[in-house]
């Protein structure tokens, strides 16, 4: 079934998204292999477009397509990374065999992990993935390449991006490995320790094997419960109720050289930032397929605007800070996403969409899902959420945080987007915000409008960033002031990304 899926997507993207249908700030740079920091510049869009009218739009595109896709596209912008294909799917359409498989070392994707202090003792939640590498030659590699680079053939990038683009596909066509037993290995020799408020974990030391073998899908999640072994000099874990600070112990997963990661023992109080990452932390534009997918695929990931120094400044100033990066992209293409982050931002513990939330609903609950589980496994300690306007799952899952557990939401940042990129014109909605204080959240512009903000002391308000907030949906996607190009130009990219999305769900 897979294969036809690929001619599919493959007539899809060639078919039906002719470049000179692009709107001229959509083409992609010349030289595609540095993205260009965005400059921010005001834009005013005019509402001209009803709500019904969006409705419509969208029903007229995904007509045909089936119902779940439609209500999928309707309640924001479309994700790319949609139903990828997984295990035996990946093997029998590249036409693997099993004992070449059987010869591939078994590797392991380990998320860097939080954990909580209860009566117990230290619990840490492990999640991730156990998969193989298959050997898939280099044109097949660029076909399936391809197929994610709309109307961009990957011969015509830089030689880097084009590496990228592979390593990017090759990361998607693995082979997830199921009932695999995963032990992880714990030790307290972190190299740094260098963040404000982090300290290596003085003991601690064991190896825990996780209760349930991985799914179908290769993923294994579970709590693992530290005993409290002694480090050097007999010294144990400090107790959770007696430190400020988060302590960070290496992980590994025995059998591989793959699953190193670190987890961090976070103390019941204290302030935690859950940060999303694409078009808040890094230039993604995920809201205009191809670019999106270049940026995701092809280019090195780009620091949104000076974003990075003002995580290091609340690291360094905000005492014990513990910072959750938080992204619903599925873990198979995020090990990149984690090089980036511990490259540009403060270290912390990763949240990435499992693989068995893949199917419409469930990639829309995710993001709920994860951040739940973080307030759970925390009741007592404040959480800053930062996001950008661009995904209806964080502009609904914010402001209900801050309604469920009202002493606990700190502050919500969101980017608002529209302001500083005039091609992101979708609709996004702001209902949630009604009724939570003003000086509780800011949508702002650029990172400098969060300068002086001390969230230690809740201020998460700058006054000078005008705030004119409709609780509704902000339908932009018709206006076309600035220039930008009108719909009739821009829906053929879409097409083709909602004909993709729904093969993809059709077909597999
Ligand atoms: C910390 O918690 C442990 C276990 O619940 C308890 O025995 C100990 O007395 C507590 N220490 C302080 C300082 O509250
Ligand atoms: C992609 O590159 C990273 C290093 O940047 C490497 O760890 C990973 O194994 C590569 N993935 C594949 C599937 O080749
Ligand atoms: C996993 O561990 C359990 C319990 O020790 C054992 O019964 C099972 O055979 C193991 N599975 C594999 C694939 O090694
Ligand atoms: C992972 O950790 C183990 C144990 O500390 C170490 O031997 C190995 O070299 C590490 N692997 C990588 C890729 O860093
Ligand atoms: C996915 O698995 C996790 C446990 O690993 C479970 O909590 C969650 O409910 C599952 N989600 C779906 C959509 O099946
Ligand atoms: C620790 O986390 C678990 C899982 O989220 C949660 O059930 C438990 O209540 C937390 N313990 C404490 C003391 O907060
Ligand atoms: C975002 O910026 C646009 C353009 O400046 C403005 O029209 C809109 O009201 C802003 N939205 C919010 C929620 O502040
Ligand atoms: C508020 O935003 C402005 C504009 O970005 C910035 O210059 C200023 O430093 C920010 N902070 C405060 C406390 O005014
Ligand atoms: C807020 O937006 C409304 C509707 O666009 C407009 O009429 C009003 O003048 C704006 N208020 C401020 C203070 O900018």
């Amino acid at each position: 079934m897979f294969p036809s899926l690929l001619l599919f997507l493959l007539s899809a993207t060639t078919t039906w998204t002719p470049v000179s249908a692009l709107p001229a700030d959509n083409l992609p740079p010349r030289d595609p292999m540095i993205t260009p920091p965005p400059t921010p510049t005001a834009v005013i869009i005019q509402q001209r477009a009803a709500v019904s009218e969006w409705d419509s739009y969208v029903g007229s595109i995904v007509s045909g397509l089936g119902t779940s896709v439609s209500s999928y596209i309707a309640s924001g912008v479309p994700q790319f990374f949609q139903d990828l294909p997984t295990g035996t799917a990946v093997e029998k359409s590249l036409g693997i065999s099993d004992s070449d498989l059987a010869a591939k070392p078994t590797q392991v994707l380990n998320l860097p992990a939080y954990g909580n202090w209860t009566d117990a003792g230290w619990n840490v939640f492990v999640h991730g993935n156990v998969y193989k590498v298959p050997d898939i030659s280099e044109a097949k590699l660029d076909d399936l390449a391809n197929i994610f680079l709309i109307d961009t053939d990957i011969h015509d990038l830089p030689p880097s991006s084009q590496a990228q683009a592979r390593n990017m596909t090759a990361s998607i066509f693995v082979v997830q490995q199921k009932d695999q037993n995963v032990t992880i290995s714990f030790t307290n020799d972190v190299e740094t320790g260098g963040q404000t408020g982090t300290v290596n974990a003085p003991g601690g030391a064991q190896e825990i094997r996780v209760q349930d073998p991985t799914t179908d899908q290769g993923d294994f999640a579970g709590w693992l419960k530290l005993a409290d072994t002694t480090g050097q000099n007999g010294t144990p874990l400090i107790a959770g109720n007696e430190t400020d600070k988060i302590q960070s112990l290496n992980m590994h997963a025995k059998g591989t050289d793959s699953g190193n990661a670190t987890a961090y023992l976070v103390p019941p109080t204290g302030i935690t930032i859950i940060s999303d990452i694409d078009d808040i932390l890094r230039v993604t534009k995920i809201w205009n397929p191809k670019e999106g997918l270049l940026n995701s695929f092809a280019r090195p990931f780009t620091p949104w605007m000076n974003m990075p120094s003002h995580y290091a400044h609340w690291a360094q100033t905000v005492p014990n800070l513990h910072f959750h990066y938080l992204t619903t992209t599925p873990e198979q293409v995020t090990r990149n996403y984690m090089e980036f982050i511990f490259a540009n931002y403060p270290l912390g513990s990763f949240d990435t969409r499992p693989l068995n939330f893949s199917d419409v609903s469930a990639t829309l609950s995710i993001r709920k899902h994860l951040l739940d589980l973080v307030f759970e496994t925390f009741p007592q300690r404040k959480f800053v959420l930062i996001g950008d306007t661009t995904n209806s799952d964080v502009m609904k899952a914010y402001p209900q945080l801050a309604k469920d557990h009202p002493g606990q939401v700190q502050c919500i940042w969101l980017r608002n987007t529209t302001a500083t990129d005039a091609t992101f014109r979708f609709p996004y909605d702001t209902k949630g915000f009604e009724g939570i204080d003003q000086s509780r959240y800011m949508f702002f512009v650029v990172p400098d409008d969060l300068t002086g903000l001390d969230v230690s002391k809740g201020e998460c308000y700058n006054q000078t960033v005008r705030q004119n907030v409709t609780f509704g949906m902000q339908a932009s996607l018709f206006g076309s002031s600035s220039g930008v190009a009108p719909l009739k130009e821009r829906s053929s990219t879409w097409v083709a990304l909602l004909v993709a999305l729904g093969a993809a769900m059709v077909l597999s």
